[in-house]
């Protein structure tokens, strides 16, 4: 047995997949072989969403069907609204979301169907009612009455509506779709990963995706937007950021939102999401973080030569348009649902249990006493 350990499976391959493909060597990412900014550029959200559980984009008939479907299943039942009614204000929304999405699996008719078919409507049905229940606890925990969704509006345009009670500007609703789509898939990440391993022993979609949340809300993962923010926070001002990221790279910190296993010259997805953060800036008059975000920047590169991932432009985009700091990885989780479905999907149709090895290092032979004797 070959005994050479691979922390963190650095540089293992483990699976093939179609759904995305990340080419760290020219800087892309493509979904289905569509270049993810090419699709920010060209589609909502919802055409995305749908390429990424479909395989391919939808023509106009396909497109209305999906988006009827997704509409209609926003609803939560009153058990859930109840259940999340009931959760300690204090809780992070990320818990808030597994446990909405763990309830939804006690709830689906069909959750003991791993059957392609029973997978994709499952899959539609976390989709649809994810963001209603995060949005809920989001008025929950303000002490405000909950907005139900509403059929007339895009699953962006919802989102906003169920929490704030209105829909801003279309350029602001833009820059929220481009960041879904950048945040949709991204190959075997940790999240994926578990939602995968989970799947491996034929368990059923809603503890994937459960699984998947959990992983997805440590700080190494997508817990970093939030980080970005208590940082971005921590500075305050434009004059201090030169001082705090010297200080914090001398006493040798970790800095969130720069980084990544697979990149390492830059994160293809951050140009695009670059681009509508500083224009959500221009929008609300902002000039603060938009100049801590490019004085930080700097001196990573210079210094260490790393380089900003999605969740840097992320966090400030998100702060912008209102939204708390701990409701920024539950908005990656919204968008997320879409890959980790394909991948448990891909998983299923091609099965095989995820058991890796691990080398012992603990004491060998002991010898069991008597308790009396121990
Ligand atoms: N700030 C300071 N130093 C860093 C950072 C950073 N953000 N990222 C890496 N380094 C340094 C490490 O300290 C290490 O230095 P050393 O060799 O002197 O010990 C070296 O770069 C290599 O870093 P590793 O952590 O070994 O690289 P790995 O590939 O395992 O880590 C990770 C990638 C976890 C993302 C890391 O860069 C990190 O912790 N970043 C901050 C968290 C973050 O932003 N996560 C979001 C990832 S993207 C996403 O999930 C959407």
């Amino acid at each position: 047995m070959n005994d050479e350990v691979k922390k963190g499976l650095l540089g293992i391959v483990v699976d093939e997949t179609e759904v995305s493909k990340v080419m760290p060597e020219i800087n892309s990412l493509t979904y289905r072989g569509y270049a993810a900014q090419d699709l920010c550029a060209a589609c909502r959200f919802e055409e995305v969403a749908y390429l990424i559980l479909n395989k391919d984009l939808p023509n106009s008939i396909q497109l209305k069907k999906f988006e009827k479907e997704e509409r209609e299943n926003r609803e939560l039942t009153k058990n859930l609204y109840e259940i999340i009614n009931h959760m300690p204000k204090k809780s992070h929304p990320m818990d808030v979301a597994r446990t909405a999405v763990s309830v939804m699996g006690l709830e689906d008719k069909e959750t003991s169907n791993s059957s392609h078919e029973a997978n994709m409507r499952k899959a539609l049905r976390i989709f649809a009612k994810t963001p209603t229940a995060i949005a809920a606890f989001y008025r929950i925990r303000k002490g405000k009455k909950i907005i139900k969704p509403k059929k007339t509006l895009s699953f962006s345009e919802n989102f906003f509506y169920m929490c704030f009670g209105k829909v801003p500007e279309k350029e602001i609703v833009k820059a929220f779709d481009v960041s879904l789509i950048l945040y949709a898939e991204h190959s075997f990440n940790v999240s994926t990963f578990t939602a995968r391993t989970i799947t491996s022993s034929l368990s059923d979609i809603h503890g994937a995706i459960t699984g998947a949340i959990a992983s997805l809300k440590g700080p190494l993962h997508g817990g970093a937007n939030e980080e970005v923010m208590h940082m971005m926070k921590k500075i305050k001002k434009p004059e201090n950021a030169l001082k705090w990221i010297n200080e914090a790279l001398d006493k040798k910190h970790v800095v969130m939102g720069f980084g990544h296993r697979v990149y390492k010259s830059g994160d293809s997805r951050v140009p695009t999401m670059r681009e509508y953060f500083k224009k959500v800036a221009k929008i609300k008059k902002d000039k603060i973080f938009e100049k801590i975000y490019d004085i930080v920047e700097k001196v990573m590169i210079k210094r260490k030569n790393i380089y900003p991932n999605v969740d840097y432009p992320t966090g400030p985009t998100y702060h912008l348009m209102g939204f708390d700091t701990d409701f920024f990885t539950p908005i990656f989780v919204i968008s997320r649902i879409t890959g980790w479905s394909a991948h448990i999907m891909e998983q299923h149709a091609a099965n095989k249990l995820i058991r890796p090895l691990a080398k012992y290092k603990g004491s060998t032979h002991r010898k069991v006493l008597q308790l009396n004797q121990r």
